[in-house]
C-alpha cells in the first residue's frame, strides 16, 4: 500500500467527475480481514477456443487487486461478460477470464461457478483469507443483474463488507454489479469508493472534459448506430468541430438527400439527422469520399467514389483518402480530441485504412502537444492495431461509458460511489 493511504489529497474538485473517494481513501484498518467487493470490467474478447485476446482490462484493474491484497482484504470479484440475457452460457463464462487473471497476477485465483446465491458460494467466501482473491461466474447469468434487480443487489451484497469499482467501462449501466450492490452495502455501513483504474480514468476524462484545449475536436464513428444519433445533438454542443466516420455517417450522407447504395442506415433517424445539419452547420463534417464495395469481405476488391457518387450496388465500408486528408487537418490543430469509434470496418482489411491513417495522425497530434483521448474497445483495439496507442495521452477502458460522459450524462455506476467532502477554508484561511 502507499503511504498515503488514508490521508486526504487534493485535485479533486467538488462536484467534478474526480471528486470522489478511493481505495488510498481509505485506512488499511478499515480494509484489513474485510470481504471486499470488487466491480470490475472483464468484458474481454475471447477467440474460437474461449482464449482472452486482449487482456488490456484485466491488465488495468492489476494495481487495485495488488493494493487492496496488500492491504490484508479478502477480494471477492465480480464482472459480465457479453450479453447472455440472464441466463447461464458456456460461450460467456468468466473461467478463461479467472485463469488469465491468475497468470497475470501471479496468484491464485477460486472461480466460483455457482450462483451467487448458493450455499458453496457464500461458503468460498467466508473461507478466503487476508489477500486471497475469488472471481464469481458472469453476473449477466443471473436474471436480475440488467434489472438492478434489489433482491440480487441484496445476494451480492451478503458478499461484501466494502465495494470498490474499478469497472469504468459499465459505468453507464445501472445494474445490480454497479449500483445495486453499492447501495445495499453503503446501507449496511460499508464505504463505496473508486479503484485505481477508474479514478485514473475519471481524472483523465474529467481534465479534458472540464477544459478542454480549443479547438475542441470529436471523432465519432463505429458499427452501431442504434442512440448514437442522439449522442451527436449533445456532443455538438459542447465541441467545436465533430468529425463522423463509419455507419452513423450513412444517415447524414441520406439526410443530405445523397445515394448510400446498400449501406448500413437508420432510416428512422433521417429527419433528426436532417435537422442536426440544418442546426450546426460546418461544426459537423461529414466524409467526402468513401471506400466502396459490393461486399464486405477480407480481401475484396474496392473502389473510392465521391459521396455523391455513391451507386446503388455499392456498400460505403470506410472513409476515403480525401475525407482522411481534411479529418487530418482538423486533428493537427485541436487542443483536445476525443475519439469514439473506428471510421469504417476496421476489422476487415482492407477497410481499416481509415482508421489507421486516423489513429496515426492523431498520434502525431499528440506528439505536438494535443491532449488525444481515446475511447472504447474498437477505437482502442485500432490504435494498438496501428501502433500508436502508447501515443496518446489516454487511452480509455469504457467506449459506451466514455461517450455518454461526452454527451453531459451522469454515469450511475460513478455516482453511486462517496464523494469527497469539498474542501473547506480552514480558521487560517484569508479567503
Ligand atoms: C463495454 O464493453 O462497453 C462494457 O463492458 C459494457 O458492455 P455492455 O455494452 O454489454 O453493457
Amino acid at each position: 500500500m502507499g503511504p498515503d493511504r488514508g490521508v486526504k489529497r487534493e485535485g479533486s474538485g467538488e462536484g467534478g467527475l474526480a471528486s470522489r473517494l478511493t481505495v488510498e481513501d481509505l485506512p488499511t484498518e478499515v480494509l484489513r480481514g474485510r470481504r471486499i467487493f470488487l466491480r470490475v470490467d472483464f468484458n474481454v474478447p475471447l477467440d474460437d477456443r474461449g482464449r482472452v485476446t486482449d487482456a488490456s482490462r484485466i491488465r488495468g484493474a492489476l494495481p487495485t487487486l495488488v493494493d487492496l491484497r496488500r492491504a490484508g482484504g479478502r477480494l471477492i470479484l465480480a464482472s459480465h461478460l457479453g450479453r447472455p440475457g440472464g441466463k447461464g452460457d458456456p460461450a460467456t463464462t468468466l473461467a478463461p477470464v479467472a485463469r488469465e487473471l491468475e497468470n497475470l497476477l501471479g496468484a491464485p485465483v477460486r472461480f466460483l461457478e455457482e450462483s451467487p446465491e448458493s450455499r458453496a458460494v457464500q461458503d468460498a467466501v467466508d473461507e478466503l483469507g487476508e489477500g486471497d482473491v475469488a472471481l464469481l461466474e458472469n453476473v449477466r447469468f443471473e436474471p436480475g443483474e440488467t434489472k438492478n434487480d434489489p433482491g440480487f443487489a441484496e445476494v451480492l451484497a451478503s458478499l461484501g463488507d466494502h465495494f470498490v469499482s474499478d469497472a469504468f467501462g459499465s459505468a453507464h449501466r445501472a445494474h445490480a454489479s454497479t449500483v445495486g450492490v453499492a447501495q445495499q452495502i453503503r446501507k449496511k455501513g460499508g464505504r463505496a469508493v473508486a479503484g485505481f483504474l477508474m479514478a485514473r480514468e475519471l481524472r483523465f476524462l474529467d481534465e479534458a472534459l472540464r477544459d478542454p484545449g480549443r479547438p475542441f475536436v470529436a471523432v465519432l464513428g463505429g458499427a452501431k448506430i442504434s442512440g448514437k444519433i442522439e449522442v451527436v445533438d449533445a456532443v455538438l454542443k459542447r465541441v467545436d468541430r465533430l468529425l463522423v466516420g463509419g455507419a452513423m455517417a450513412n444517415t447524414f450522407l441520406r439526410a443530405l438527400g445523397l445515394e448510400v447504395g446498400r449501406s448500413l442506415v437508420e432510416e428512422d433517424r433521417v429527419p433528426l439527422a436532417r435537422e442536426i445539419l440544418e442546426e450546426t452547420g460546418d461544426r459537423l463534417l461529414l466524409p467526402v469520399d468513401c471506400v466502396v464495395a459490393p461486399e464486405i469481405e477480407r480481401g475484396v476488391e474496392v473502389e473510392v467514389r465521391a459521396r455523391d457518387a455513391i451507386r446503388p450496388e455499392d456498400r460505403i465500408a470506410d472513409i476515403g483518402p480525401e475525407t482522411v486528408r481534411l479529418y487530418g487537418e482538423e486533428l493537427a490543430k485541436a487542443g483536445t480530441v476525443v475519439w469514439n469509434g473506428p471510421m469504417g470496418v476496421f476489422e476487415v482489411p482492407p477497410f481499416d485504412q481509415g482508421t489507421r491513417r486516423v489513429a496515426e495522425v492523431l498520434a502525431q497530434a499528440t506528439r505536438g502537444g494535443t491532449v488525444s483521448v481515446v475511447g472504447g474497445g474498437d477505437s482502442a483495439a485500432a490504435a494498438e492495431a496501428a501502433g500508436v496507442a502508447e501515443a496518446m495521452s489516454h487511452v480509455s477502458s469504457g467506449g459506451g461509458a466514455s461517450l455518454e460522459l461526452l454527451a453531459g450524462k451522469v454515469l450511475p455506476g460513478v455516482e453511486v460511489l462517496e464523494a469527497r467532502e469539498p474542501e473547506t477554508a480552514g480558521p487560517g484561511s484569508t479567503s
